[in-house]
């Protein structure tokens, strides 16, 4: 992997001197080398591409269920894979109820393709849009954190997309001025 670290964290994903680098490594490597993760680096989510997105979600919701005594490699994992699906959507059809109760049967469907899952974890992908979708109503503990962490990781992505628009419209401000002068 090229890009292995999660938006706005300090930790380098491939410090294999960081212990706790390491124990999310084990949990998530062999998801990690899916030709299907790399596969999500060509779609747009959020701004960024859909496998940073994913990363994102995978390596906060480990460190909050690690914090909670939750099952942290249920959620490592579904992070990486709840949104696990192969098509575009632009931010203007973020609010489209089909794409919001249609894509996690499309991700778990992938991801069941792709890997062995436990209930909980089928539990957690399928719900991870509440409580935008409450269609299915078997929810963990580990399904509330992973669909928090999503919204927040939504938020933090577009605030950074919106940050980086505003520092570059400054520059060309001040390049424009500084031209003027
Ligand atoms: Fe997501």
């Amino acid at each position: 992997m090229t890009n292995i670290k999660a938006i706005a964290s300090r930790n380098d994903l491939a410090d294999a001197e960081n212990s706790l680098v390491r124990e999310y490594r084990a949990l998530v490597d062999d998801l990690l080398a899916a030709p299907e993760l790399a596969q999500l680096a060509g779609f747009r989510h959020h701004k960024l591409d859909r496998r940073q997105h994913v990363l994102n979600v995978s390596w906060y919701a480990f460190l909050l269920a690690r914090r909670c005594h939750l099952d942290s490699a249920a959620c490592a994992r579904c992070g990486l894979l709840h949104d696990l699906f192969f098509y575009n959507f632009s931010e203007e059809d973020c609010g489209k109820s089909e794409h919001i109760r249609n894509h996690p049967q499309q991700a778990l469907a992938n991801a069941r393709a792709l890997t062995e899952l436990s209930p909980r974890e089928e539990d957690i992908i399928l719900n991870h849009m509440w409580p935008m979708s409450v269609e299915h109503c078997r929810h963990c503990k580990e399904t509330y954190l992973v669909a928090c962490i999503d919204k927040l990781c939504c938020l933090l992505e577009l605030s950074a997309a919106a940050w980086r628009c505003s520092k570059r419209r400054a520059a060309r401000a001040w390049q424009n001025v500084r031209g003027r002068n």
